[in-house]
Parts: structure tokens; C-alpha cells; sequence
């Protein structure tokens, strides 16, 4: 399903090709079916409404339909999403100063263009994320609070460095990849908003991958030092990449009551194992070796064999121990702070059309009398 999406320029066009996308499209033809059906329990307000409600839940669940705003939910149902969704929101917005770094360093106009506009499409990722946390209740301003102050994760991978050019194309293949694979099932999320969020979102991730994977299929192909700087980027983020799917299954908190109320619809490992897959074919399109020497085919399995990454890494990042976690949310906080007046502009600016909305209704009102 997530494998094949990256061939030889040779033979694209092949069948398997575009899986990943094919995979959105279909989740994104089911919700508008399910937005189309009805539920036969509906919802209830006299006595016994309680358990009624948590039986309506239950159904719209079974049948695999959304929970909106408007509907009931349980208490840990919300509270779980806003984790969930409020993290990823901070980790787009955090992710954007690793790439953002090489902006200005891009070796020509167009890779300039390209970086530019996948960064800034990190941002309305963060934004469409912090929407869909505001339906269930929590204010973006909470929630950027919450980041600032370190009370919120954000992703681990976005605390190690970009050392060099071939970085930004190791992050576009690889945490871009990883990132697909993880939240292409999101677009199936039980979660009405969030699902939405994330078909477009998934649409976009798809061509920062193919950004990525494009930068180093260049420079796999250029001199030996190219060559040689690919396969140290390579050699670099694709244990922090694993990671970036969270601890093994046995020590995962939160993924069997998040796949039984379908917001995951996946477990860590199996993720895992699915970018694992996708990765050995493409990397031997791009003529890069993954730097496992663990790595071969199982045919008892039908998948890879791979070594786990280091889990004791992913905790020290965690909790703001990786190389980079103190330098990213000081970035963070500055440009909250130098972003004030912006929003303080902005907010002056929504209450002058306030005012001037309420004086012109006020008008009209005695104009009618
Ligand atoms: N980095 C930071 N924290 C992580 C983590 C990681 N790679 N993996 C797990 N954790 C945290 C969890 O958030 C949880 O912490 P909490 O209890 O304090 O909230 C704890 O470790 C235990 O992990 P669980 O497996 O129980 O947590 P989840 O069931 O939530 O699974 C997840 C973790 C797979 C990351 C899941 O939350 C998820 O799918 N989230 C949505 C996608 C997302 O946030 N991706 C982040 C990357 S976004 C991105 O890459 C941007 C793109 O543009 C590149």
C-alpha cells in the first residue's frame, strides 16, 4: 500500500507508482460517503441520556463515521486528540527551522524556491492543526503557550541538525516519508477535523518527499564529494526517522485506546515496518545504502529485517535532551516574542471592525424605528 512510490525515472508510469496519493484520494471519497449517512441510534436528552450519548459515540465509531464538534465525546476522547493533534501542530511549526536554516544557502534560485515554499507549507499545517485542536476546545494561544514553555512535546527529529545541503534532501525523503506513512492513516481518523486537516496536509507532504527524494537522486549522481555528502545524510537521519514513529508497541501508552477509538488506525511498530519497506526499494533507486547492517529481505515475513533504532536516544530527546531541543525552542520564543505586535496589530485591527460593524448595525436600527 505505501511501498512503490518512488521508481527509476526509467520506469515511472509503471503500475504502483502513485500508491501513497491513491491511498488519500480513497480516504477522502469515504468521508464525504460517511458525511452522507446517518447513524441509527441517534442521540438522546432525557433520563438516561448519559448512556445514550456513550452508546451513540460507540456506534458512529463502529461504523467507522466522524464525531464533529457538535457531538458528544468522551472526556479521554478529547483530551487524547488535543495531545495528539496539538503536538503535531508544534512539531510543523517547529519543524520548519531545521530547512529554514538552509533557505538562504540553497545552491540555485529554483532549489531556493522549492525550499521556500515546502517551509511555508509547514506553517499552514501548523495552522490547519491548530484549528482542529480549537473545535475541541483548546485556544491556539493555549496551546503555543504550552509549546513555549516546554509542556507539550513536539516531534524528537527535529532536534538534530542540518549539517550540510544534502540534509534537506535527507529530511524530504526520509522524516517526510516517515511522516507520510504515519499520517496517511490519520486521514481515517474517527475525528471529523482532523481528518480533514490531514488529507490536505498529506497532499502536500506528498511532493515535499518527492522534493527531497529528488535532491538526492541529483546528488547520488553528481561528483564523488555529492555522492559521498547524499550518503552522510542518509547515514545520519535514518535512525532518528524510525524514531520519529514513537516507542515499541509493548511501550507505547497510548496506542491501544487510540486505535480502538480509530483515531490511530495503525500501531508504532507496524508503521514502522511499512517505511522500513518503502525505504530498501526506493533507496536502491536512488543508489544510497541504508545504513542497517540488519537489513534483508524476509520472504517468511514478506518484509524487511531492520534494527530497531535506539529507544533510550528517542527518550534523552524526548525530554529535551537531543542536540538541538534548547536552540529550537529558544528560536521559538523569540519569534513569539517579535511576533507580538503582529498579532496585536491584527487583534486592534479585528476590534476597529467590530466597533465600526456594531455603529452601523446601531444606525440602521434607528434609521428603521
Ligand atoms: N517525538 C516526540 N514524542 C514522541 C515521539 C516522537 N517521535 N513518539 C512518541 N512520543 C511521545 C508521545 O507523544 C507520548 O507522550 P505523552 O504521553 O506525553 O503525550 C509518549 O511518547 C508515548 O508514545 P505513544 O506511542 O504512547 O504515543 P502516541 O500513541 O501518541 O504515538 C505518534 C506517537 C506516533 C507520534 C502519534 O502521536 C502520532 O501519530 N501523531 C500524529 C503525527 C505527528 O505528530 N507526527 C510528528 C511529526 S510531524 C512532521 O513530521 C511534520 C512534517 O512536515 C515532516
Amino acid at each position: 500500500m505505501y511501498g512503490s512510490d518512488f521508481e527509476d525515472p526509467e520506469t515511472v508510469g509503471q503500475p504502483g507508482a502513485s500508491a501513497l496519493l491513491d491511498e488519500v484520494e480513497s480516504a477522502e471519497r469515504d468521508l464525504h460517503e460517511a458525511a452522507a449517512r446517518t447513524v441509527a441510534t441517534g442521540g438522546s436528552t432525557g433520563p438516561g441520556a448519559d448512556a445514550a450519548l456513550q452508546d451513540y459515540f460507540d456506534a458512529v465509531i463502529a461504523a467507522d463515521q466522524k464525531i464533529e464538534p457538535r457531538d458528544w465525546m468522551p472526556g479521554a476522547y478529547r483530551k487524547g486528540l488535543i495531545r495528539q493533534i496539538a503536538q503535531h501542530a508544534h512539531s510543523e511549526i517547529i519543524g520548519m527551522q531545521p530547512e529554514g536554516n538552509w533557505i538562504t544557502r540553497a545552491p540555485s534560485l529554483k532549489r531556493k524556491a522549492i525550499l521556500l515554499a515546502k517551509v511555508q507549507d509547514e506553517a499552514g499545517h501548523g495552522l490547519y492543526l491548530y484549528a482542529a485542536a480549537e473545535t475541541l476546545g483548546s485556544s491556539r494561544d493555549e496551546l503555543v503557550e504550552l509549546l513555549i514553555t516546554g509542556r507539550q512535546k513536539y516531534s524528537s527529529i527535529f532536534n538534530y541538525p542540518t549539517l550540510n545541503w544534502a540534509d534537506v534532501g535527507a529530511i524530504g525523503w526520509l522524516v517526510d516519508g516517515a511522516a507520510i506513512v504515519n499520517q496517511v492513516p490519520l486521514c481515517r481518523c474517527s475525528y471529523g477535523p482532523y481528518a480533514r486537516a490531514m488529507i490536505r496536509i498529506c497532499k502536500e507532504e506528498s511532493f515535499h518527499q518527492r522534493q527531497g527524494f529528488e535532491i538526492l537522486y541529483t546528488l547520488a549522481r553528481g561528483t564523488a564529494a555529492q555522492r559521498q555528502m547524499a550518503q552522510d545524510a542518509v547515514d545520519r537521519w535514518w535512525y532518528p526517522s524510525l524514531a520519529m514513529f514513537g516507542p515499541p508497541d509493548s511501550d507505547s501508552t497510548h496506542s491501544e485506546q487510540s486505535m480502538a477509538w480509530k483515531i490511530k488506525r495503525f500501531s508504532n511498530d507496524d508503521l514502522r515496518q511499512r517505511f522500513v519497506d518503502m525505504c530498501a526499494q526506493q533507496a536502491s533507486v536512488l543508489g544510497l545504502s541504508i545504513p542497517d547492517p540488519d537489513l534483508r529481505w524476509n520472504e517468511e515475513r514478506g518484509a524487511w529485517d531492520y534494527r530497531q533504532p535506539d529507544y533510550a536516544e528517542l527518550f534523552r530527546v524526548i525530554k529535551g535532551d537531543g542536540p538541538c531541543n534548547r536552540q529550537r525552542l529558544r528560536h521559538r520564543r523569540q519569534a513569539h516574542e517579535d511576533g507580538a505586535w503582529v498579532r496585536d496589530a491584527g487583534s486592534a485591527y479585528a476590534a476597529k471592525q467590530a466597533a465600526r460593524r456594531a455603529g452601523k448595525r446601531a444606525t440602521e436600527q434607528v434609521a428603521a424605528a
